[in-house]
């Protein structure tokens, strides 16, 4: 009885390993990102990119464990959840009051250490922030409101 229940756990795992995600990033419209709409110091914009644009941009890299279901699919959640909320490379597109909106709610999130995503630090050292580099970027989003 217990090796039917494994063997049957083993081909569902195999069976969603031919169910990838879709790796395809929708398009970046020239002039509409965020980081290129506006005039913000380099230091900033790669603190930015590394830390949130795998998951608020149509920039997201797809490393390897991308791969193995079901991790693909919750990181891809991650991703989809991300960009519902905030998408940097549509910035362009949104009202003046959505980016003052959402320019606030980066503040309350960096200030609660909400994101980026703690599992997602794991794995991608650069969008660790220090204290120092978390305070630049709360400052930086101010001054945009
Ligand atoms: C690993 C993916 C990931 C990274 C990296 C990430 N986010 Fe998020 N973010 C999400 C997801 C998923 C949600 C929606 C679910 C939630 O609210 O927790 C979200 C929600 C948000 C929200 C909406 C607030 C709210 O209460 O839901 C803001 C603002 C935000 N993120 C800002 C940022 C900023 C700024 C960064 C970089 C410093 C960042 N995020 C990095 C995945 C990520």
């Amino acid at each position: 009885m217990k090796k039917k229940i494994i063997y049957g756990l083993l081909a569902a795992l195999i069976i969603i390993q031919f169910f990838p995600i879709d790796q395809n990033n929708p398009a970046v419209i020239d002039g509409q990102d965020y980081l290129a709409s506006s005039q913000i110091p380099q230091e900033t914009q790669t603190l930015i990119e590394n830390a949130c644009y795998d998951c608020h941009s149509n920039t997201t890299d797809y490393p390897w464990y991308f791969r193995p279901q079901p991790l693909g699919w919750c990181l891809k959640g991650h991703v989809k959840g991300g960009r519902s909320k905030i998408n940097f490379s549509e910035w362009g597109s949104m009202s003046s009051e959505d980016q003052k909106h959402a320019l606030h709610e980066c503040i309350e999130v960096l200030e609660e250490k909400r994101m980026p995503i703690k599992s997602y630090t794991w794995l991608h050292g650069e969008a660790q922030l220090s204290d120092e580099q978390r305070a630049a970027l709360i400052q930086h989003f101010g001054a945009s409101h």
